[in-house]
């Protein structure tokens, strides 16, 4: 892989410092240097798992306990991993700009432990839970899946990971603020996602159709790049030490 230029994390530090409002979204490739595993990558969950099978409505409906099973095995990995350098680079750039709004499409709640206060979850987080029938939450860690036992809800409902799986709408609030965020921002990130999953893969091209400054962070080439004002073909956790370093430095 060649080396970025300096000069791209320099004109992207001059660009967060001077913007008012700054927006980054991220997907599953941010969390890879911990240990989590992306989804569309050759070793990806995709390859060894198929998604109308596990991560869909009618898949929880038709068999709640492989469901289950298989959040409880993303869970029990999740919980053993940390945040990378990329995340804490990100918890860097919060404190150190104006207006910083992060977007995730990550269920995996790496951000939060990293620091970061405010996060857009556009796809839920697998920490909590929610009855599928009532839509009631439960606090993280209330409910564990145990084989043969599946979780239910006062109202005789199915305790169900609070994350949104294909086939169903993304939380109105999350998917409301994002679409504001993109309108209204002067640079916006693109981190560790292949985008390719709408609507997410709609708010690049919204914040550039909106005047933005579009920058993406991704060792490879996604759909987005060719509309890209500049494109970083680096880890996650090695370009964004990078960036808040470049910015330091102004
Ligand atoms: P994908 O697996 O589709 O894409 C991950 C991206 O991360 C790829 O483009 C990789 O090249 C890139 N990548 C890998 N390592 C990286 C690194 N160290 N730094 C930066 N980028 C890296 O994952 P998402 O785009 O997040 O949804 O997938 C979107 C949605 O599809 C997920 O939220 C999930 C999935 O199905 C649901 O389950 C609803």
């Amino acid at each position: 892989m060649r080396e970025q230029s300096r000069d791209q994390y320099q004109a992207i530090a001059e660009r967060l410092l001077s913007a008012n409002h700054v927006v980054v979204s991220t997907g599953a490739g941010v969390s890879k240097e911990s240990g989590v595993p992306t989804f569309r990558e050759a070793d990806g969950l995709w390859s060894k798992f198929r998604p109308e099978e596990l991560a869909n409505v009618d898949a929880f409906i038709r068999n709640p306990e492989r469901v289950w099973e298989w959040y409880q095995w993303r869970r029990d990995l999740i919980s053993k991993v940390k945040p990378n350098p990329g995340h804490y680079a990100l918890v860097e750039l919060d404190t150190l700009l104006n207006r910083f709004t992060l977007i995730t499409q990550n269920v995996d709640n790496l951000h939060q432990v990293a620091g970061n206060e405010y996060v857009v979850e556009l796809h839920g987080n697998i920490q909590r839970n929610k009855c599928h029938k009532c839509s009631k939450f439960f606090e993280e860690g209330s409910i564990v899946f145990e084989q043969g036992s599946l979780p239910k809800c006062d109202c005789g409902g199915l305790i169900r990971p609070d994350v949104v799986w294909f086939g169903e709408m993304l939380p109105e609030d999350a998917i409301q603020t994002a679409w504001i965020a993109a309108e209204s921002c002067d640079i916006f990130l693109s981190i560790g996602t292949s985008a390719v999953v709408y609507p997410a893969a709609q708010l690049p091209y919204i914040a550039k159709d909106a005047g933005a400054f579009l920058v993406e962070i991704n060792p490879e080439v996604t759909e987005l790049s060719p509309l890209t004002d500049i494109s970083i073909r680096e880890a996650s956790g090695v370009a964004l030490p990078k960036i808040v370093a470049a910015l330091k430095d102004l």
